[in-house]
């Protein structure tokens, strides 16, 4: 139930699924909020605290689930499903963890540009490596404000063919993320 296996996908892949993808989409709401914040807004600060302290959670899922995804057996493809529809699915899935980790890394390049750690709610305080220029630190911005958009065009995609498999073709895409399948080797 814990592992996945090659009938399917365990519990704490599927954990992992489920608490990243609504916290991804939260991030990419409240960024695109704060940032049309005037400096007499109450959230103009806590909302970029609440966005790096949530944004650094979401960093270290994503390295969990890596680890766990190499540590693991995948499951196997549905019969039913073409190779050039697999190749696609797993190109938009390589696609969402390449750009949530370098969306992640400008982040905390321009949360720390200027010296000043990240921080996890005063928690637990991550330092500054690199220092930046400012050109540097636009450019950092605008890698994770153009990717950040790019995201959410990929999850879209990815959500639109889990939804197709589902209610049109009628496979198991979508239920085998939700329910844990005990294993089979
Ligand atoms: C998948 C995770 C993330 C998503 C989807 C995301 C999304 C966004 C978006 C859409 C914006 C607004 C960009 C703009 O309009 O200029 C933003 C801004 C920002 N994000 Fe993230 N973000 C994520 C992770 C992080 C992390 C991990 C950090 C820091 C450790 C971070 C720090 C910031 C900062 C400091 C800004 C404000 C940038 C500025 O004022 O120029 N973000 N983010």
């Amino acid at each position: 139930m814990l592992k996945d296996s090659r009938a399917g996908y365990g519990l704490i892949t599927i954990i992992f699924h489920w608490v990243s993808a609504p916290l991804i989409i939260f991030l990419f709401g409240l960024g695109v909020y704060m940032r049309g914040l005037d400096y007499y807004s109450p959230w103009y600060h806590r909302g970029p605290e609440i966005h790096v302290a949530i944004g650094i959670l979401v960093f270290a899922i994503m390295f969990l689930r890596l680890f766990w995804r190499f540590l693991s057996t995948s499951p196997d493809a549905i019969p039913s499903i073409s190779k050039p529809t697999l190749l696609a699915a797993s190109a938009a899935k390589m696609a969402l963890y390449a750009f949530v980790f370098v969306i992640c890394i400008s982040g905390y390049l321009i949360t720390t540009a200027e010296g000043s750690a990240a921080s996890f709610f005063g928690i637990i305080n991550i330092p500054a490596t690199l220092e930046l220029s400012s050109s540097n630190t636009d450019l950092a911005g605008a890698i994770h404000k153009y990717l950040a958009w790019a995201l959410m065009g990929v999850v879209i995609i990815h959500a639109a063919a889990a939804l197709v498999h589902h209610f049109v073709k009628r496979d198991k895409t979508l239920t085998r993320i939700i329910k844990p399948v005990s294993q089979v080797e």
